[in-house]
């Protein structure tokens, strides 16, 4: 079991740097079987969900090679295989945007249904209707998903669900599908921007990502490309919730600004000061923190993998502080009950939790239920009097590059352990 130790109380400040986004990442890794050929990425975070993708690539034939920590030459010239083998794909969620990517380049895939974080029900009907009306069949036996098609067919799709997963699986179909494909109600998150310049990079023809409606004419050949991945925007403001509840100064670097303005607003809401440079963001914390209110929802919305990072700074905020949660209705499960065996006070409603700040949390052994709920535990840990251990961390190794590194050259007292 690993477990990290945090030793709270102490103010964090310096210069922390964003790695490559993490959500565009595990979309474009496996959008590089399009190509046929090599395609070189930077910014790419070091972390386990992209070490498994190229394990799933280099299983299925294509060759990955790392250039340094953060850049990697991936040759898909030699992929031979459709089926993304199950021990490995059944441990992460995105292993399913290889559907997208094989469809397009064979005509059929196998993938397995999909792992990942645990916060409740994540249903992939609107992936599985955005292939069908595209023309692949799909089927689901034995945990498996497999794809077929005669050909795919530029179709006008609306999905009846606002989601990240569909929006970028049938994106990746339908770039090779013969035709124009209209895809409406859309998600706009940056990795979903990042993942269509990507394909344009490679010779899709695809306008109005980052808009409701994405429009996609379908080509028959994608090329290689080079290509640098856009910074983490919830790595960013993991960092700046961090130091909003901690107090102290820290400049977060590698950033896209406007991509942090829903975060950045509610932070200085709560009585953090804000300053905003081209590429970079500066967070300074020395009073006491405000109550606020949050409502989660897709971008430019407030991010629901923020939920449990702002939910730490509003325990320690003065007032009665309302947070609603619009995308994962069961996400507070995974860290409420911990937060409030740290001194936490807070009441879930349905959809809404309110917390009532308190003057301090304290350490506590608590458990990382999901990566998100892993960060935020972290950041209470940090905030809190005495040592906290955070259990299960492997969900947060998942996601976060060098998490305890960066923390620590911040200032903090944080180590990992293995029993
Ligand atoms: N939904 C459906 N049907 C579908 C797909 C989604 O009903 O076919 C629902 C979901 O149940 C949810 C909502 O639509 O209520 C939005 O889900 P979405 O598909 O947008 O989420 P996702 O693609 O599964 C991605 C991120 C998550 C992030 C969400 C929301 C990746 C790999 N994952 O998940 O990231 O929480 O979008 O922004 O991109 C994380 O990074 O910690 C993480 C969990």
């Amino acid at each position: 079991m690993k477990k990290l130790i945090v030793n709270g109380a102490e103010q964090l400040y310096g210069e922390v740097s964003s790695g490559g986004a993490k959500n565009a990442a595990v979309a474009i890794i496996p959008a590089t079987v399009l190509a046929r050929g090599r395609c070189v990425l930077e910014n790419v975070p070091d972390i386990h969900d992209t070490e498994l993708l190229f394990s799933m690539l280099r299983a299925m034939g294509a060759t990955v090679e790392k250039l340094s920590r953060t850049s990697a030459i991936i040759d898909t010239s030699t992929l031979t295989e459709s089926t993304v083998p199950y021990e490995l794909s059944k441990h992460m969620r995105a292993s399913y945007y290889f559907i997208g990517s094989l469809l397009g380049r064979f005509g059929q895939a196998c993938v397995s249904m999909p792992g990942g974080c645990n916060f409740g029900v994540r249903p992939i009907d609107q992936h599985i209707k955005g292939f069908e009306l595209l023309g692949a069949e799909i089927r689901i036996e034995n945990g498996l998903i497999y794809a077929d098609t005669e050909g795919l067919q530029g179709a006008h799709i609306y999905f009846d669900q606002v989601s990240v997963g569909a929006t970028i699986n049938v994106m990746l179909a339908a770039v090779k599908a013969s035709g124009m494909t209209v895809l409406e109600n859309v998600a706009k998150e940056p990795h979903i921007v990042d993942l269509a310049n990507f394909l344009n990079s490679m010779g899709a023809d695809i306008r109005g990502a980052g808009t409701d409606v994405i429009k996609i004419r379908g080509v028959d050949v994608l090329h290689g490309t080079d290509y640098s991945i856009i910074p983490d925007q919830i790595e960013a403001g993991t960092y700046m919730a961090a130091v909003t509840a901690t107090g102290g100064n820290v400049l977060v670097q590698n950033v896209i600004p406007k991509h942090m303005e829903c975060i950045t607003s509610k932070l200085e809401e709560m009585g953090a000061k804000v300053i905003v440079f081209d590429d970079a963001i500066r967070v300074i914390r020395t009073g006491k923190l405000r109550w606020t209110t949050v409502k989660t929802s897709p971008y430019p919305g407030f991010p629901t993998d923020m939920q449990a990072q702002v939910c730490v700074c509003m325990s320690l905020a003065k007032g009665t502080s309302r947070l609603t949660e619009s995308v994962y209705e069961t996400r507070f499960f995974g860290y409420c009950a911990e937060l409030e065996s740290m001194g936490a006070n807070i009441k879930i409603n349905g959809k809404t939790a309110t917390v009532v700040g308190v003057e301090e949390l304290y350490g506590a052994t608590v458990f990382a239920h999901d990566l998100r709920a892993g960060a935020a535990l972290v950041i209470a840990g940090l905030s809190a009097q005495g040592t906290t251990q955070v259990e299960d961390i492997h969900y947060v190794e998942r996601g976060y590059e060098d998490l305890i590194g960066k923390l620590t050259a911040l200032g903090a007292d944080i180590r990992r352990v293995e029993d």
